[in-house]
């Protein structure tokens, strides 16, 4: 029997907060695009918008859609795509078709924790394996083999991480699908934040195509700034990709038409995802020389690995308070949203964006340093008091 229901803590936090709160830095994704944005890449899309019946839409997603995501994983075709309301929805049917009647997962931590949650709520042996943060947030093998046996049926990471923004090297993504080929587990690799690197130019590669087990889960909210668009994608083996199909007829049926047959195809054109790409990069790069200074300017309290994509960075506090408690006084004291380190599965640590607008990101990061400053001076007059009583 499974016991309670475990809830999806970050979520539920930013579910309560991130409409509310004036500066919002706890957003993964790049800036949102504005439909107007978009669309300038083909005027001519919004007159055949606004002719489209809204009836539903391919349910598995339009052939173009497929297509046009297929191009990016080597060797698949549209057969090998099924397209989802996100990829929260991707990551959820994936662990229920493989993991419907129990059995072992090894999940990543630090990661995005849905995987945590969904594998405990199916009532799955859960197992994990780490990035190690002494070691620049490298992939700790040692720890990945002890977590996979030839018992478990899936192995989850995510790559970009969220939240430490790491990229595996080629070497480490060997060691991973040499791991999954010995146990002939899935790999579930979601590949959210591919295209948002800070440093380097080329796209973070897949796994998909390194090994026959590999389902890559993708989507348009992080590195394309759309979450609204509400369109996600597995590529994976046919046979796979149709199962996954049958859940996704049970909880979603179809997503939304104007994003499945218009906007997403349009953003995944080529020429319209490198102009997007170099969009989300701008806003991070430029984000980043604000955020370094700021990192600088605390470093009597923060530390950081800085990292390699994604518009967050996890940062590691030296202060007692626990990550969720500094999150709700941030929320309560100065209408801030972070997301805490706790809720990554790594404690004293939170996870702040920096992929935003100057003016709007120096003010969030002006709070928090108050707030920190604020704390680290409690702390030390508690444990004065306590010197004091304990003297006394
Ligand atoms: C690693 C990861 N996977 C999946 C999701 C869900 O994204 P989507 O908006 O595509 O459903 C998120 C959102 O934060 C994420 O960080």
């Amino acid at each position: 029997m499974t016991s309670a229901f475990q809830t999806f803590e970050l979520e539920r936090i930013m579910s309560d907060w991130e409409q509310v709160v004036e500066y919002n830095l706890s957003e993964s994704g790049a800036h949102p695009v504005k439909v107007r944005e978009l669309i300038a890449h083909d005027p001519g899309m919004l007159d055949r918008m606004l002719e489209t019946e809204l009836g539903y839409g391919y349910a598995n997603g339009s052939p173009e859609l497929r297509e046009a995501i297929a191009q990016y994983y080597p060797g698949a075709t549209a057969e090998n795509v099924l397209v989802t309301i996100g990829c929260i929805e991707a990551n959820f049917i994936t662990f229920q078709t493989l993991l419907q009647d129990g059995g072992e997962v090894a999940v990543q931590v630090p990661c995005y924790l849905q995987s945590w949650g969904l594998a405990h709520n199916l009532g799955a042996v859960r197992r994990t394996f780490s990035l190690d943060p002494d070691r620049g947030w490298a992939l700790d093998t040692d720890s990945l083999e002890a977590a996979v046996s030839d018992d478990t049926r899936l192995i989850s990471i995510c790559n970009p991480n969220n939240p430490t923004g790491q990229i595996l090297t080629e070497s480490e993504m060997d060691a991973v699908v040499r791991v999954a080929e010995q146990s002939g587990a899935y790999l579930l690799s979601d590949e959210i934040y591919a295209g948002s690197e800070r440093e380097r130019e080329e796209v973070s590669p897949s796994f998909y195509g390194r090994y026959e087990r590999v389902i890559a889960a993708g989507s348009m909210s992080k590195s394309f700034g759309m979450p609204g668009l509400r369109i996600g994608w597995l590529v994976g083996p046919e046979d796979l990709i149709r199962q996954l199909w049958m859940r996704h007829e049970y909880l979603t049926l179809s997503t939304a038409k104007l994003s499945n047959h218009f906007l997403a195809p349009l953003a995944l054109r080529p020429d319209v995802r490198k102009a997007i790409f170099e969009r989300t990069r701008g806003y991070i790069r430029r984000g980043w020389e604000n955020y370094q200074n700021w990192i600088g300017d605390n470093a009597d309290i923060l530390s950081l690995v800085p990292p390699q994509a994604t518009a967050v960075s996890f940062v590691r506090y030296n202060l007692k308070t626990d990550s969720a408690t500094l999150a709700n006084r941030l929320i309560q004291e100065k209408s801030v949203l972070i997301g805490p380190g706790d809720y990554f599965g790594v404690p004293n640590h939170l996870r702040i964006s920096y992929g935003l607008p100057p003016e709007y990101l120096n003010e969030g990061l002006r709070r928090i340093a108050g707030l920190l400053r604020q704390v680290a001076g409690e702390e030390a007059a508690g444990s004065e008091n306590e010197r004091g009583a304990a003297a006394g």
